[in-house]
């Protein structure tokens, strides 16, 4: 059987039964005003952050959601779009589906405000979108794509980029691992199923965005996740996992590479109102800016005595440079 087969039967057995422990979340469930979100969605929430960023969600967007699991957030995205088919909901997974639906039924009644024609659910599969290109503007997925080995996820995150309109943002919630994960964990396809050992390292998660074609990049939150010992795992080392939370968009590629923002700072407290580098960046006199990790590079280069950039926080919440 292939691991991808045997993802499938991990999520049709999660579907069936609720498995409360499996992916589990460290950031709390967005809970907002008139939000009532079923019990059972809650037990089936098997991702690792969150991809629902109300920024992202202005200008009555057409979301596309791969990997629904329970619809939690579909339900919360649905909160922000309010419309028939507002979010298409895509699984590749008969039960997941059949579960989401029945969930969906169940917050129609708890919340007022929620149809469940406002998600449509569609069977496909993450590598191959039932979707029209550049169709959509937010497209998510949420601890689905660190399942998929190099060649599936290149697919995956181009199927993304095909079906996003220009200047979408593909919004992804993934774990991701700076420790070698041993070749026994790698091809062990029930782990990498429960999304614990296909982890990349953020720099390699990064770059398979980037080689895509996505100009632009933000890290959105970094957090600890999960840790892999030798007591549990066939391993002889510690192994430390974290989730990261990212958005790409589809901007044009920059001839210089992609600005990629982890959340890096310059500030400017020179002796002049401010400090212009003539590419674009303006630092006015001890007023932070977000940059970019090349335009924080450039900067640093300059050598100068009066410009402070900041360590990576991996907490980037939006404005500063390109
Ligand atoms: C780890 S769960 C995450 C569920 C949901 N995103 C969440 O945050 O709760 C992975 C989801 O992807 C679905 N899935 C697995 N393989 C898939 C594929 N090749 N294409 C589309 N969905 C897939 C599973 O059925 C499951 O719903």
């Amino acid at each position: 059987m292939s691991y991808l087969e045997t993802t499938k039967n991990v999520y049709k057995e999660a579907a069936l039964k609720p498995d409360v422990g499996l992916c589990c979340t460290t950031t709390p469930v967005w809970q907002l005003p008139g939000l009532s979100i079923p019990t059972k969605m809650l037990q089936m929430n098997y991702g690792c952050g969150s991809t629902v960023h109300p920024r992202d969600l202005v200008n009555n967007p057409k979301i596309l959601y791969v990997g629904v699991g329970g619809g939690m957030e579909l339900l919360q995205f649905s909160y922000f779009s309010r419309q028939k088919a507002g979010v298409i909901g895509v699984d590749v997974v008969d039960e997941m589906l059949l579960a989401s639906k029945e969930n969906f039924v169940e917050a129609e009644k708890q919340n007022p405000w929620f149809k469940s024609e406002f998600v449509e659910l569609r069977k496909g599969d993450a590598l191959n979108l039932p979707i029209e290109d550049e169709s959509v503007d937010v497209a998510a997925q949420n601890c689905l794509f660190n399942i998929f080995k190099a060649e599936d996820l290149k697919k995956a995150l181009s199927e993304m980029y095909r079906v996003l309109k220009p200047r979408g943002r593909l919004v992804l919630s993934d774990p991701t691992c700076e420790t070698k994960m041993p070749e026994n964990l790698l091809n062990d396809e029930r782990l990498r199923a429960l999304c614990l050992s296909g982890a990349l390292p953020l720099k390699e998660y990064i770059k398979m965005i980037t080689d895509i074609g996505f100009g632009t990049v933000e890290i959105r939150a970094k957090r600890p996740y999960r840790i892999l010992d030798s007591k549990h795992y066939k391993t002889d080392k510690l192994i430390y996992i974290e989730s990261v939370e990212v958005c790409a968009i589809k901007d044009p590629m920059p001839d210089d590479g992609a600005c990629i923002f982890t959340g890096k700072t310059a500030i400017y407290f020179g002796v002049d109102e401010l400090f212009d580098d003539h590419k674009g960046h303006t630092l006015l006199q001890n007023q932070p800016l977000a940059v970019c990790d090349k335009t924080a590079n450039a900067l640093t280069e300059l050598g100068r005595n009066d410009i402070f950039i900041s360590e990576s926080t991996y907490f980037y919440d939006g404005g500063g440079c390109c």
